[in-house]
């Protein structure tokens, strides 16, 4: 009998006034894997986590977490995960020290356990040089990470991080990543939500790609790539007076309807032949002397992934500041 996932939700509903927030939503997260929800601004994520770590009450829908029922056993919900987010639950007048201290109190761990807890987890998080100063003088990196750390204290079966490393630099965003990993090969269940493409690819095991609180689609990296419909042949010719003599070539090995884009004399063409297309598709274009400037074979991207779901493409991972933290990290640079 396989094991009871350690989420399960199904027809999560959530409207405000005439906004439908979430949908209908349904998402399973099998004990010990990722599951990224992936979405751009406004899908309906927060909402989602929200409801899952009972914060916020469905309208419809129903959820077990970590074997307790979301509806008639929230405390028992509430004891069993861990969540870290954007609206970070750190305290900032008080050291990181302290507010690891203080949760482990708030989680009634006692005394002894609660700071021994605080020290294991600034070990582990690299912030023990920070842990006696106020929060108020970390980086945005280091809040995530004491942030994250907060959520670890009372050892949760099931975590949940909403858009971890949004507004951080790339760097922070590696150093998070790893320490995500760390967690997930310790074994951790883990529910990330993000709009960064990279990050789903990275570190989950299943995508639930979401907009207007509905699905779109769901699958592993490689699986939505492969649904979005193979390879293509991608040209670019010489000159504009080419273009409709390489249709012509393209429309021969093409499996579908050949894209042109005039203005950067691009061609493309979905193929179901791989390299065996290209090479047919080059003989071609050399007996009938085309130049050609560019050619290659290209294989969707979780971005063409995304473009095609949601029509637009989010931005790139680090241009997007987050307004709550500082844009300047002094301790990394420092360091
Ligand atoms: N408290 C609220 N009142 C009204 N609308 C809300 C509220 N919270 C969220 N929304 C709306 O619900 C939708 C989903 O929001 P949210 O779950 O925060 O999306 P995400 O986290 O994916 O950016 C958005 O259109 C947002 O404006
Ligand atoms: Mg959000």
């Amino acid at each position: 009998m396989p094991a009871t996932p350690a989420v399960q939700a199904s027809g999560l509903t959530k409207r405000y006034g005439d906004l439908t927030a979430l949908d209908g939503l349904d998402l399973t997260v099998p004990e010990g894997s990722v599951l990224g929800l992936l979405g751009p601004n406004g899908a309906g994520k927060t909402t989602a986590v929200s409801i899952l770590t009972t914060l916020l009450q469905p309208d419809e829908g129903s959820a077990t977490i970590a074997g307790a029922d979301l509806a008639t056993e929230p405390q028992l919900v509430r004891e069993r995960i861990g969540l870290s987010g954007q609206y970070a639950a750190v305290d900032e007048v008080l050291t990181g020290f302290e507010n690891l201290d203080m949760i482990g109190r708030l989680y009634r761990l006692g005394k002894q356990r609660s700071r021994d807890r605080a020290r294991e987890l600034l070990e582990r998080f690299d912030l023990v040089d920070a842990g006696d100063r106020p929060v108020k003088t970390y980086s945005g990196g280091m809040r995530r990470r004491l942030d994250l750390a907060g959520a670890l204290v009372a050892e949760p079966p099931v975590l949940f991080l909403d858009e971890p490393t949004t507004g951080l630099d790339p760097r922070s965003r590696i150093e998070l990543w790893g320490v995500i990993r760390e967690l997930v090969g310790r074994g951790a269940t883990l529910l990330l939500t993000t709009q960064y493409l990279e990050e789903a690819d990275q570190l989950a095991d299943e995508i639930l790609v979401i907009d207007h609180g509905r699905e779109l689609a769901r699958g592993t990296s490689d699986e939505l790539k492969t649904q979005l419909g193979g390879e293509r042949i991608e040209v670019t010719v010489d000159s504009p007076e080419s273009i409709d003599a390489a249709r012509a070539v393209l429309a021969g090995v093409a499996v579908g309807d050949v894209e042109v884009n005039v203005a950067t004399r691009t061609l493309l063409a979905p193929i179901a032949g791989g390299v065996g297309s290209l090479s047919a598709a080059l003989r071609e274009f050399e007996s009938r002397t085309i130049a050609v400037s560019d050619i290659g074979l290209r294989r969707p991207t979780l971005d063409d992934v995304f473009l095609t779901l949601t029509g637009s493409v989010p931005e790139p991972a680090d241009s997007t500041p987050d307004p709550d933290q500082p844009t300047t990290e002094p301790e990394e640079v420092l360091s």
